[in-house]
């Protein structure tokens, strides 16, 4: 997997790169890399936004900026890039990350991520270069940063070998293994705490019946989807 993160403030990502889940996949042969936008800047003063047409609050990400920093990645037209690698800006009102919208990620070779600042992009990007936007929830962030390392951190720790335990990513919450629904309860030592117990049979050993009880759990928290 090779993920471009297209940002004003690469910096952010490098305290994001040293965690254990990145560091894993980077060994593995995944690559996170940032493209600051302001280094392929064609404009004389260093520019990369702009005040809206017709007035209003805010500055607005330029077309011609962001043309300029894809082109300079991809040496290729960003309209054609689009076509063979998802091209992914990230602004509020975009489709709603979930687990599936990630497992289609975590299955693509390569990723582009694009992070609009201030009042956002200039909507001939969206139309032109990108072929996904996606939303980290319904709210306003001061720029995409933080949702593109939340869509960097839930793909990458799909990738085998990222948690460094095989199973781990694949029985978890809203994974297809439960069905969808979120996870069932774990406990740890002690096996009481102020009167509080663990429930009996994940303590027995038996492992169909963990199995079970586990299954049974998530089922009930997440409304009622079968599971295999
Ligand atoms: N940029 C600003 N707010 C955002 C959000 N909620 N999700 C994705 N990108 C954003």
């Amino acid at each position: 997997m090779q993920i471009d993160v297209f940002t004003l403030f690469p910096g952010w990502f490098d305290w994001f790169r040293t965690q254990r889940h990145v560091t894993n996949a980077v060994a593995l042969g995944s690559a996170l890399d940032c493209v600051d936008y302001r280094a392929h800047t064609p404009l004389k003063w260093g520019q990369v936004d702009d005040t809206p047409f017709g007035g209003g609050a805010g500055m607005v990400l330029r077309v011609d900026v962001v043309e300029a920093a894809l082109r300079a990645r991809y040496g290729d037209d960003p309209v054609a890039v689009r076509e063979r690698r998802r091209v992914i800006a990230l602004t509020p009102g975009g489709r709603l990350l979930d687990d599936g919208l990630v497992e289609e990620f975590a299955a693509e070779e390569e990723l582009t991520l694009l992070c609009g600042r201030y009042e956002g992009f200039d909507e001939r990007i969206l139309d032109h270069f990108c072929s996904d936007q996606v939303s980290i929830g319904r709210y306003v962030l001061a720029g995409g940063e933080l949702a593109a390392m939340v869509v960097c951190d839930a793909v990458l720790r799909k990738l085998p070998g990222a948690l460094g335990h095989e199973e781990s990513a694949q029985e978890e919450s809203f994974s297809a293994a439960l069905g969808g629904a979120p996870e069932y309860p774990h406990y740890t030592r002690p096996a009481e705490w102020r009167g509080w117990g663990v429930p009996d049979v994940l303590l027995s050993g038996h492992h169909a019946k963990i199995r079970e009880w586990r299954h049974e759990q998530a089922r009930h928290r997440g409304g009622g989807e079968s599971l295999s």
